[in-house]
């Protein structure tokens, strides 16, 4: 018998609960000795079928020898870290869907996970369900990572394709999305893009070998996107994404989370309600698409319970689950050049004095057009200089 310990029993806690025991059977036979959850951390005693696992005293967890892995799904930086830092002092590998932790003390808690000859895994904290992280750093290690980019919020995603189907606003379709469940009544960290950021951050980190920090990655969300804008784009034959991006560069890295446009025939752009996709480019493998449910209680406990099996099968030394504390070479990604998308005040003849040739997608009393390629620090000189209603990168 194999013993573990969940810590948080919130969304994802019980869903690994819950797959720990509708699938003990598949478990069993491929560890060759059953898995069971003997305690479950919790602020608040509640009711319910882990009622007798419950206890508030995290030494109870902490010295108890028989449990070998701890799930951390308690969430945020404070008692989670000082938990996850405590239990891999004690010897125990540590699984977590907690992406804000691992962006921003993955490394430490990596390093600290090594000197102990113990494992941190945390295939969850990007893409839920979807195995990414794994396929990345094993599938395709023998690649160098030139670029990774994605759709990482399914809130988002689900209040973009809202917008596109239904002509809803922003606000209706954030309401609608809230009254669904997708969205949280705080939707800060999702709408402004800081959860993808997190996300991107991570993926930045392992597919480069260095930290980014999260601090350094601007981080743009959907909620100033204007219908109108989603209205022209797909007249155009384009649709509006929250994509995170991360990028190999001559002189370092760079990475950063925006709305773009994406032309309706690219994969992403049929990437539509709640789903999530990830596109690695791997220098030898080109472009690898992920895709699936980027979060929920089943497909993201499917994943944290992966990742305990994985350290109860293989040896604590997972050398390419790693990345360097050294942040130098980080490139502001203002330097990065993409086309971008205008909607200005005003005729073309207005877009040709500043531009010359443009790709025009309306005309009226403003004008929305395409620009061949010029950096962020370009587009927001001209935007200021023409007061765009809009300014957007365009993918590609
Ligand atoms: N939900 C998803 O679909 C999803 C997908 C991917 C990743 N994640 C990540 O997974 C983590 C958990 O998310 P979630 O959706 O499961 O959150 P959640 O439903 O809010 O669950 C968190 C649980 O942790 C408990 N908790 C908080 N502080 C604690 C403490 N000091 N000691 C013990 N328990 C404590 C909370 O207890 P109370 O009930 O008392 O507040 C709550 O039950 C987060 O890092 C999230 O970003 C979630």
């Amino acid at each position: 018998m194999i013993q573990i310990a969940i810590m948080g029993l919130g969304t994802v806690g019980t869903g690994v609960a819950k797959v720990i025991a509708e699938n003990s059977r598949q478990i069993e036979r491929k560890l060759g000795e059953p898995l069971q959850v003997k305690r479950v951390l919790v602020r608040r005693f509640k009711d319910g079928p882990y009622r007798q696992l419950m206890t508030d005293d995290f030494t109870k967890i902490e010295e108890d020898d028989d449990i070998r892995v701890v799930v951390e799904t308690i969430g945020g930086v404070d008692a989670a870290y000082e938990y996850t830092k405590r239990a891999l002092m004690a010897g125990k590998h540590v699984v977590t869907a907690n992406k804000q932790l691992v962006a921003e003390k993955g490394c430490e808690l990596l390093a600290l996970a090594r000197r102990k000859n113990v494992s941190y895994l945390f295939e969850a904290s990007v893409g839920g369900g979807i195995p990414v992280l794994h396929p990345l750093t094993q599938c395709m290690a023998a690649n160098r990572i030139d670029e990774v980019y994605g759709i990482l919020n399914g809130t988002t995603n689900y209040i973009l394709t809202r917008m596109v189907r239904t002509g809803a606003s922003f606000a209706d379709a954030l309401a609608e999305a809230q009254e669904k469940g997708y969205a949280e009544a705080d939707p800060t960290a999702d709408v402004e893009g800081i959860d993808a950021g997190r996300k991107t951050c991570i993926l930045a980190d392992l597919a480069f070998g260095h930290q980014v920090d999260p601090d350094n990655v601007p981080m743009e969300g959907i909620s100033k996107l204007y219908l109108e804008d989603v209205k022209i784009a797909e007249r155009g034959g384009y649709r509006i994404k929250l994509l995170g991006r991360a990028v190999r560069l001559p002189n370092g890295r760079s990475a950063y989370v925006a709305p773009h446009l994406i032309q309706e025939d690219h994969p992403m752009a049929n990437v539509e309600d709640v789903f999530n996709a990830v596109m690695v480019k791997g220098n030898a493998t080109g472009d690898v698409m992920f895709y699936g449910r980027g979060a929920g209680e089943m497909p993201t406990a499917s994943a944290c319970v992966s990742d305990v099996m994985e350290v109860l099968q293989s040896s604590a030394r997972r050398d390419e689950i790693n990345w360097s504390e050294d942040g130098e070479g980080f490139v502001d990604p203002a330097e990065l050049k993409n086309r971008y998308y205008f909607r200005i005040p005003g005729s073309l003849t207005i877009a040709a004095a500043d531009f010359g040739e443009v790709e025009v997608l309306s005309e009226g009393s403003e004008t929305a057009f395409l620009t061949e390629p010029i950096t962020g620090r370009e587009a927001q000189a001209h935007a200021e200089r023409l007061r765009a209603i809009a300014c957007l990168r365009v993918l590609g």
